[in-house]
């Protein structure tokens, strides 16, 4: 096989977007459409991926700081898909192999596909190979004509003529190239069109005139080389990405109750068995266990969950750690920086911040942790808050195995609640708490017998 070197197009604007982020950094399912399609090209284990960059460059740049291997390339006007391959000549020129030609924003594109082009291109020794497709509505697109069943053009939407108008062959906007007469075709493409632009698919009729061999290779899923223009399109190709995933899932085992209300991104794993009911975001680097409920309404955005959990309705876990058998929720609000043990019980209207709860720990109801240590089997009443920050700076709760904190407590950081402790309901703790001890910070109660009757006898005096 020949070295293979990819160009990905991502200059141009995306005006039909309507938006200050540059269409390639629009995201479906977790990952931009530009990491999308990078991922593609990476499977086919290219020697070089250059970039050609323009609108937002330095934004598309900034996203893809984490692939040190990638080319980028600056087309600074943006004069037509011609023009933009030909920013790649600096990085290419001398090189020898296949340039295999992607664009920025057509991410449903499979490598099965891409190879197929690579050996339609090697079989036919073509100088170039178009990925073709048959579209019952072919409006919008470059039509491949075909001379004697060859393809001898192709002609842009606004330059066909009325018959040209009625061929469903278009062109994907991907070829293989041959890299060796490449840059000096790309030379001689002019702009005599009805857009003024320097046109890619021009090189077809220039390597026909040069009776150099050309190709197709047509994709028999038509949708796969589905480009994103609008955000309608955006929804559409997002919908076509959730579905496959989601069919994945439930391949693997899992359930999903309601395939078409269940948002999954593209790198988060489940386990066999767990039930996703409708309404659920599982997102970023989640990984799911075995045998979990994910409750509808529920949001995981990088977490990992263990076996047997169940997550309730309206909980939200934001990179955290939950442990195998332990309940989450409803409305739980488990915050960046939190581990809760295995067996804890984390109930309705609790909130975690960098918090880790013991093994068998539980804080059932309404209640605020944030900055605490929590041991086993400690029990933390409804009620209860840490009052972690002083204004200025963020302070630690300690509390250790088997403590019970009654209901209603304020506890105030920096302080610890040793192993045992016992924390009498409504207490403002304040010091730390020895172990087995029990605190009691609050005023005592007093009765006033017969103060009622006093009042009355009063009030009816006046
Ligand atoms: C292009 C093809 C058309 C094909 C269609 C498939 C041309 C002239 N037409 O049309 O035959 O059917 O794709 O989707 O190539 N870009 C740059 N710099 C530029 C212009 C474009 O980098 O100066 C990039 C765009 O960001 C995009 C890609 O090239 O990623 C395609 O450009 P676009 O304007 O979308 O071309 P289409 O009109 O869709
Ligand atoms: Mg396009």
């Amino acid at each position: 096989m020949p070295d293979i070197h990819v160009v990905v197009l991502a200059a141009g604007k995306g005006t039909r977007m309507k938006s200050l982020l540059p269409k390639v950094l629009h995201r479906i399912s977790g990952l931009t459409l530009i990491e999308r399609v990078l991922r593609t090209a990476a499977a086919l284990q290219p020697r070089s991926v250059t970039m050609v960059v323009g609108h937002g460059a330095d934004e598309v740049r900034a996203s893809l700081i984490k692939r040190p291997r990638l080319q980028f390339v600056t087309q600074e006007q943006q004069l037509g898909t011609g023009h933009a391959l030909l920013q790649a000549r600096t990085h290419l020129e001398g090189k020898k192999g296949t340039v295999v030609l992607l664009s920025g924003d057509a991410p449903l594109l499979t490598a099965a596909s891409l190879r197929a082009l690579l050996d339609a291109h090697a079989e036919t020794e073509a100088a170039a190979t178009v990925i073709t497709a048959r579209l019952q509505r072919p409006f919008g697109y470059g039509r491949i004509v075909r001379t004697n069943g060859k393809i001898s053009k192709i002609v842009e939407e606004r330059d066909t003529t009325a018959a040209q108008k009625t061929i469903t062959e278009i062109n994907s906007g991907i070829y293989a190239f041959d890299l060796a007469p490449l840059f000096d075709a790309l030379d001689s493409i002019g702009t005599a069109n009805k857009q003024g632009e320097y046109y890619l698919p021009d090189l077809i009729a220039i390597y026909r005139k040069q009776k150099r061999a050309l190709a197709t290779w047509t994709v028999e899923r038509a949708d796969e080389i589905r480009g994103i223009n609008s955000r309608t399109e955006l929804a559409e190709v997002s919908t076509m990405v959730r579905q496959q995933k989601n069919e994945e899932l439930m391949a693997a085992g899992v359930t999903l109750i309601d395939p078409a209300t269940t948002y999954v991104d593209a790198d988060v794993v489940v386990g066999a068995d767990t039930v996703i009911y409708p309404c659920v975001f599982l997102e970023g680097s989640t990984k799911i266990g075995s045998a979990c409920e994910i409750h509808s309404g529920a949001r995981i955005v990088n977490s990992t969950i263990g076996d047997r959990v169940c997550v309730r309705n309206h909980t939200v876990v934001t990179d955290s750690t939950v442990e195998s058998g332990s309940f989450v929720g409803p409305f739980a609000h488990i915050r960046p920086g939190s581990e809760v043990g295995e067996d804890a019980h984390i109930g309705n209207f609790v909130e975690l911040k960098k918090t880790v709860m013991g093994k068998g720990a539980k804080a059932n109801h309404l209640a605020y942790l944030g900055d605490a240590t929590i041991g086993a089997k400690s029990n933390v009443g409804a009620g209860t808050i840490t009052c972690n920050y002083d204004g200025e700076k963020k302070h630690q709760t300690v509390i250790g195995n088997n403590v019970f904190v009654g209901s209603n407590s304020t506890l105030v950081a920096p302080v610890t609640l040793a192993d045992g402790s016992y924390i009498a309901a409504g207490s403002a703790v304040t010091t730390d708490v020895p172990a087995g001890a029990l605190a009691i910070g609050r005023s005592r109660q007093e009765n006033k017998e017969g103060w009622v009757a006093k009042r009355k006898d009063a009030k009816a005096k006046t």
